[in-house]
């Protein structure tokens, strides 16, 4: 594409930005680089509206800074995350603050060394938080680069260079967050509404916006699920978990033999590409070893949302 029709496409979208975008988030407000990292990290599998309302207010008032949230447990910081899922994020945020004291490194060579921070992780932070000269490159600026650019089957590598191509260099920061927000509000993986979008004039893909862009199928797995709850003397046991997606968290007992314990009730859980059904047992015999957790402690504790369902059915028919 010639120079001349890139730059008035960079101008349209800084204008659109400016107007119409979402400049308001509160982490695009914001110098500092924890921040804008926990943003990053958090937004990572999680929908802007819940990060926004709860999860990151909530977490930096407890951990202000990096140094706070090295010197936490990783129970603290789980607990803090409870509910948000893809737990190993609160793992490497916990390690990273641990490695590095009281800043993140500057470049994007050692922002990649440290544990969760991938390729864009690094160039968000190195954009959205030091205001550096780099393209940033999501699923959402993907999309838009592809399209733009009417790229079939672009790879990762061709679309890093489309998005350095088309880098806005006196406006970078708001240049990257203004191609995030159309991937995200305009040029929409179905549908996209190529008619108020900026860079309409410009874009070589727009009259066949789904050739440039195909989701992924993902091959969901089915699994059934036997959890078991066992309370005495108003605590619940529960096991620390030792491996997979919720390593060093709290979750219920697994149910070893369905057919000796009363069902209390189930449902459905999503997860990554796990589609779950869960059944919730009440427990007769615990032979192992168990970490007992106070029932009136259990809103503190480092449990998955999958855990919270489950101990819902139990108090469900408490009631
Ligand atoms: N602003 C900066 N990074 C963001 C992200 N990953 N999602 C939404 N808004 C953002």
């Amino acid at each position: 594409m010639l120079n001349k029709k890139l730059q008035t496409a960079q101008k349209s979208l800084l204008l659109w930005y400016s107007t119409d975008a979402r400049s308001e988030l509160p982490w695009r407000k914001t110098s500092n680089i924890y921040h804008i990292y926990l943003s990053e990290i958090m937004l990572q599998q999680t929908q802007v509206s819940r990060v926004e309302a709860t999860y990151y207010p909530q977490f930096l008032k407890r951990f202000p800074t990096l140094k706070s949230l090295a010197a936490s447990s990783l129970e603290d910081v789980f607990s803090m995350w409870s509910g948000l899922g893809y737990y190993r994020r609160a793992k490497n945020l916990h390690a990273t603050a641990q490695l590095v004291g009281s800043a993140l490194p500057k470049t994007k060579e050692e922002l990649l060394q440290l544990p969760g921070i991938g390729k864009y992780t690094a160039s968000a932070i190195c954009s959205f938080g030091y205001k550096q000269i780099v393209s940033v490159v999501d699923t959402n600026i993907a999309r838009v680069l592809a399209r733009f650019f009417a790229k079939v089957d672009a790879k990762e590598k061709e679309l890093w260079s489309l998005a350095d191509a088309f880098l806005n260099i006196k406006s970078p920061t708001a240049h990257n967050l203004a191609l995030m927000d159309l991937g995200a509000m305009v040029c929409l993986p179905k549908n996209p509404t190529c008619k108020v979008c900026p860079l309409h004039v410009e874009c070589l893909g727009k009259d066949e916006a789904d050739k440039y862009y195909k989701k992924k199928n993902i091959v969901y797995e089915n699994k059934t699920l036997h959890y078991g709850i066992h309370v005495k003397n108003g605590s619940l046991a529960m096991q620390k978990s030792t491996k997979g997606m919720y390593k060093g968290m709290l979750e219920l007992l697994c149910v070893e033999n369905p057919h000796v314990d009363d069902l209390i009730g189930g449902f459905k859980h999503s997860v990554t590409r796990f589609r779950l059904d869960v059944k919730v047992y009440r427990l007769k015999n615990i032979t192992k070893n168990v970490h007992w957790i106070a029932l009136d402690s259990l809103e503190n504790a480092p449990i998955s949302s999958l855990t919270q369902k489950a101990l819902r059915v139990y108090e469900g028919k408490l009631a």
